[in-house]
């Protein structure tokens, strides 16, 4: 039988040359698009940090597949969920993060009353590239003065480093499918 992860990795589209020539783009649409496969990536999450001891006060979902996965785990874990989002678009009083892209920079906010101090916050994401989108999320998320306890992801790219750089800053990470 196939493991969960090869099911998923099978529900997963690369597209070439997108959004730029020579990329390989992972699609994770399929993923959602079909209920049964929704179903199990979801039982994925949910089963993991069901466990008494990696059940999170909070879930911060990462604009904007992050939003998708973010609120479903929420929802079923009976906790809430809160979105960290690109500049520019949450209206109440924010805290923000700046981080370099490969050409250019990047900001996310997240609400200043999103968290407690001492909350203990799971932080998704679809997938992990350079790992700055995700740093940024757990740099909010402390600013604010709660512990990012993992972060998960359906897709890690590990050849760009980025989950590597997560991992060494204290942040461990769970996540299904890897795409060399
Ligand atoms: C993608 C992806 C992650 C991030 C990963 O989002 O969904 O959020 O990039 O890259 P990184 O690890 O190098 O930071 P994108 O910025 O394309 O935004 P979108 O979800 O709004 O399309
Ligand atoms: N898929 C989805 N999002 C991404 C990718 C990708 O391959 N690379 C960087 N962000």
């Amino acid at each position: 039988a196939l493991s969960v992860n090869d099911y998923l990795r099978q529900h997963i589209r690369t597209v070439p040359d997108w959004p730029a020539p020579g990329v390989q783009f992972r699609d994770i649409t399929p993923l959602l698009q079909n209920p049964k496969v929704f179903r199990v990536l979801i039982d994925a999450f949910v089963h993991r940090y069901m466990d008494r001891a990696l059940r999170p006060d909070v879930v911060a979902g990462l604009d904007a597949r992050g939003f998708i996965l973010g609120a479903v785990v929420a929802y079923e874990l009976n906790v809430g969920f809160v979105p960290i989002r690109k500049k520019g678009k949450l209206p109440f009083t924010t805290v923000e993060e700046t981080y370099e892209l490969e050409y250019g920079s990047a900001t996310v906010e997240l609400h200043a009353d999103a968290v407690q101090p001492g909350d203990r916050v799971l932080l998704i994401d679809d997938l992990i590239a350079t790992g700055g989108t995700m740093m940024a999320g757990k740099k909010l998320l402390e600013k604010l003065g709660a512990t990012v306890m993992e972060g998960a992801a359906i897709v890690d790219l590990p050849e760009l480093g980025g989950s590597a750089r997560l991992r060494a800053s204290g942040l461990p990470l769970y996540t299904l499918v890897d795409f060399s």
